[in-house]
């Protein structure tokens, strides 16, 4: 997004022409719900990749077929996911692609009618968390509100905020800033960098509403 400096905790995807190709198919409004599922999986996978990259890493040296060795790398510390529910959940499977047999936690965090603030009405994570690496999944980073009071529930359950890796699709300059202001230790990989937000709330340009795109509601 022109004039918006990001943050240092803050990684872009490398924007290829390939992800831009990608990101137009689920921008727009009248792509079926079939594709939308299938190109934003095939974005999310992305993510995770480059979020695995992001892991601490050893020296391992393995024998290769030939006899001779190979100076490689092993991953050091052991992961989890976290989702956000509901549209969160749309990211575990390119996780699990990614990682078999991955442990996910599920965070379902809503704005209370009356106050406005976000909720907590659901966290059930791995028991032992707090030695992990958490990839936490929400694929639209708006006000940061729900992004937020779901690390503060992992923080809560002694993750190390250091530790946290912050995967979403698509960001607004607002959520960004309000998100690493009170996390600076948090790295946040995103897809892409909208304008801003609406009156609503909602990214613009944005996707509209991934969960029910995803999801098929309304
Ligand atoms: N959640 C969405 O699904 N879309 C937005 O634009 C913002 C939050």
């Amino acid at each position: 997004m022109a004039n918006y400096t990001l943050p240092s905790q803050c990684q872009l995807l490398e924007q290829t022409s390939q992800l831009k190709a990608l990101m137009t198919i689920i921008r727009a409004q009248d792509t079926s719900r079939a594709d939308f599922i299938f190109y934003a999986d095939r974005i999310i996978r992305l993510l995770v990749e480059e979020g695995l990259n992001h892991l601490p890493v050893v020296d391992k040296s393995v024998k290769t077929p030939t006899g001779s060795e190979y100076q490689g790398i092993d991953f050091k510390g052991r992961i989890c996911g976290v989702s956000i529910m509901r549209a969160g959940e749309a990211m575990e499977q390119g996780l699990r692609d990614c990682c078999r047999s991955v442990r996910i936690g599920k965070i379902l965090i809503q704005r209370d009618e009356e106050t406005h603030q976000p909720k907590l009405y659901y966290a059930k994570l791995p028991k032992d968390i707090e030695s992990r690496y958490v990839l936490l999944l929400d694929p639209m980073l708006a006000t940061g509100g729900s992004a937020m009071q779901a690390v503060q529930v992992l923080l809560d359950n002694n993750v190390r905020e250091d530790r946290i890796i912050f995967l979403n699709l698509i960001s607004a300059p607002e959520g960004i800033d309000a998100f690493v202001q009170r996390f600076p230790q948090i790295k946040i990989i995103t897809g892409e960098i909208d304008g801003g937000l609406d009156d609503n709330k909602y990214i613009v340009p944005g996707v509209g509403d991934f969960g029910c795109r995803y999801f098929g509601t309304d």
